[in-house]
């Protein structure tokens, strides 16, 4: 299979595409991987030149969603950052406490796929005796998609959910008759609401008055740079609750935050 190359001039074209559309910055070792992730839509629209995927681009509105699901990326799992579940876990009864009205409002910010939004899910049916007197919304936002529509459907392979204790899969998912597919509970999928949304050019008015209680928003912001980082994190900071904790992906940090307390690696909490 013929590859086309992308020219220094072509990459630097698309970097500042992407960082104005998306907010990701693109270091300069990663042209080979945005030439890998876009040959298939060259191939696809039989272009022979990154110049002219450019144009095309700029003159076809459409393509935007494909160029974004091509070069995002999704990987995630379920009960993803383990110390973020364990302080969870000893923490949920002061979440509870705090509860206004018994209503929990989660944000997962770049949701992906919709294995975050669906452990929290899982997480909240297993730790709380009173699930089913809590009024629990979890908004799932992401800027793909593509990622979108599998999140919204919910199902899974085999091989994605092996490694989950045996009773999150009994009670939390039904095998898709004899596959190797497996479907996450009704009523967890009913608690998210999935939208698209863009954590660094989008419209958090759009959200309303809510405050969220707890906000996920992992392994997305290492992809931005400081000053596009320190923005949604004072976006995502305005959209806590007072007491309301945020978590951020393990390998990330934050700097000094008006309003936003340390407590543990990647995880913060409103003040
Ligand atoms: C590596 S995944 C992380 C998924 C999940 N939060 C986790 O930690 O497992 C990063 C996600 O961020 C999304 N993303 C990238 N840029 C974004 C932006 N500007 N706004 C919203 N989502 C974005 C990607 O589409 C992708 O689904």
């Amino acid at each position: 299979m013929e590859v086309t190359q992308i020219s220094k001039k072509e990459f630097e074209l698309f970097k500042k595409y992407i960082y104005d559309n998306t907010g990701i910055r693109l270091a300069d070792h990663k042209a080979t991987l945005l030439k890998t992730r876009l040959n298939k839509r060259l191939r696809e629209l039989d272009l022979n030149s990154f110049k002219e995927y450019y144009e095309y681009l700029g003159n076809n509105q459409s393509e935007y969603t494909k160029f974004v699901n091509a070069i995002s990326t999704n990987v995630t799992s379920f009960f993803r950052e383990a110390r973020q579940w364990e302080f969870l876990t000893k923490e949920i009864e002061n979440i509870k406490a705090r509860a206004t009205g018994k209503k929990l409002r989660i944000w997962s910010a770049a949701c992906s796929t919709g294995e975050e939004p669906y452990t929290i899910a899982m997480f909240l049916k297993k730790e709380m005796e009173e699930f089913n007197d809590f009024d629990i919304k979890i908004l799932a936002s992401d800027i793909s998609h593509e990622a979108l529509i599998k999140a919204k459907r919910g199902i899974y392979k085999g091989k994605d959910i092996g490694d989950l204790p045996k009773h999150h899969i009994t009670n939390n998912f039904i095998r898709v008759g004899k596959t190797d597919d497996y479907k996450i509970d009704d009523d967890l999928v009913d608690l998210v609401m999935f939208r698209e949304f863009n954590l660094v050019y989008g419209d958090y008015s759009l959200f309303g008055k809510t405050q969220f209680d707890l906000i996920f928003c992992r392994n997305v912001m290492i992809y931005f740079d400081n000053d596009t980082k320190q923005n949604v994190v004072q976006n995502l900071a305005k959209k806590l609750k007072k007491g309301g904790y945020l978590f951020i992906g393990h390998s990330e940090s934050l700097m000094a935050h008006e309003g936003l307390q340390y407590v543990i690696p990647s995880i913060y909490k409103k003040i």
